[in-house]
């Protein structure tokens, strides 16, 4: 088994850069996930990982094997696309087999791959169909089955899910992640859905406009979002950004400036260290909506920071109800308990938990 590393990879169509300088390093056996906004790069480097792109410059290994040049059939991959591309005329069975038949592999080979690639996809009584006669989620299993008994070192996979209806997607989404806990293959695996990458991964690359803004562990992404950007895209709905000013009254809190009056968000250590000093300065609060909740939402919590504001819209979601109000004149929603009595036009008692604030450099939009 073996992981893959990029180094310092460029990518230009003519004068347009596509890639600009990836530095990325998986580990064997790894879920790497590639997730970012349409059009950031994310299928052109998983292109050219498989060998389908050339690349501008830099190098690109799978193991210790330097594969910048070598062309795609001797990279011991398989891939998966979004169009599932099996062949309509062939059996699923041949669809399955038909890359041994071309490689000459024994016909009890064969039946036995197909076998137990069938029972580990749940498709045995669909070996005779043709694609034609098959669900969305049947062909998705089949274009699964024909990369997996190939058994490669390394699996690719570009946006997979996105022909399946919503409920599909998540049961294919469990289904891949069981067949890569059995595997244990490396997997990498491009989506440009933000839960996906979260569910599947063992670790994230977030992309942006040929960037990797952060490659990390699904929490580290949550948790602690290296930039804006990151803060922005992970998460739904999206962590709030609010914009204000660093102020110090006897402690250091963010000052946002609203019609109905300023209001002051304390800041706990370790965030008030990271801007000791800096009273005036410019900064973008960041608060994921499930740290802000109706009062008594989290009483067991320090660092609580009381506000109320007027109800615009409320959003029930069964499990969670999201109330959306606006600060600063920005929008701003609470995940709240569905008990949590609100009513639109009318004040509600929020409680903001600090500790889970971020702080973000209003300029470059990095974290503090
Ligand atoms: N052959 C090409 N010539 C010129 N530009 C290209 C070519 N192929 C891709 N691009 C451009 O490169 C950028 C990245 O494309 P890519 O397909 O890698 O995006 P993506 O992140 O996979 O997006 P999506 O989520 O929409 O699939 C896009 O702006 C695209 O227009
Ligand atoms: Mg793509």
């Amino acid at each position: 088994m073996s992981g893959v590393t990029l180094e310092n990879v460029w990518k230009r169509f003519g004068t347009t850069e596509v890639l600009k300088g990836i530095d990325l390093a998986f580990e064997p056996g790894e879920f790497v996930v590639l997730v970012g906004p349409s059009g950031c790069g994310k299928s052109t480097l998983l292109n050219i990982v498989a060998g389908l792109e050339t690349l501008t410059e830099g190098e690109v290994r799978i193991g210790d094997r330097v594969v910048t040049h070598v062309p795609p059939k001797d990279r011991d991959i398989a891939m998966v696309f979004q169009s599932y591309s099996l062949y309509p005329t062939k059996s699923v069975r041949r669809n399955i087999t038909f890359g041994m038949e071309m490689r000459g592999v024994d016909k009890a080979k064969q039946d036995k791959s197909v076998a137990d690639v069938a029972a580990l996809l749940h498709i045995e009584p669909l070996l005779d169909r043709k694609p034609a006669q098959l669900s969305g989620g049947q062909r998705q299993r089949v274009a699964m089955a024909r990369a997996l008994v190939r058994d490669p070192d390394l699996f690719l996979f570009d946006e997979p899910l996105s022909n399946l209806d919503a409920k599909l997607r998540i049961e294919m989404r469990t289904e891949i992640k069981k067949l890569h806990q059995r595997i244990q293959k490396s997997v990498i695996y491009v989506t440009h859905d933000q839960i996906e990458a979260m569910t599947l991964a063992s670790r994230i690359a977030v992309m942006d406009q040929g960037h990797v803004r952060q490659f990390a562990t699904p929490d580290e992404i949550y948790e602690n979002p290296a930039d804006l950007f990151v803060a922005s895209f992970m998460g739904s709905p999206p962590m709030n950004i609010l914009s204000g000013r660093i102020v110090d009254e006897g402690g250091l809190a963010v000052e946002v400036s609203d019609e109905a009056g300023p209001v002051r968000f304390p800041l706990p250590d370790p965030l008030a260290r990271s801007v000791a000093g800096a009273a005036g300065r410019s900064v973008k609060l960041g608060l994921r909506p499930e740290t802000i909740t109706g009062r008594d939402g989290q009483q067991r919590v320090a660092d609580l920071f009381a506000f109320e504001r007027r109800i615009e819209v409320i959003e029930p979601t069964g499990p969670d109800t999201m109330l959306i109000t606006s600060l600063g004149g920005e929008e701003l929603i609470a995940r709240v308990r569905p008990e949590d009595r609100a009513q639109v036009g009318q004040p509600f008692a929020f409680e903001v938990n600090m500790a889970k604030a971020k702080l973000f450099d209003a300029e470059s939009g990095r974290r503090l």
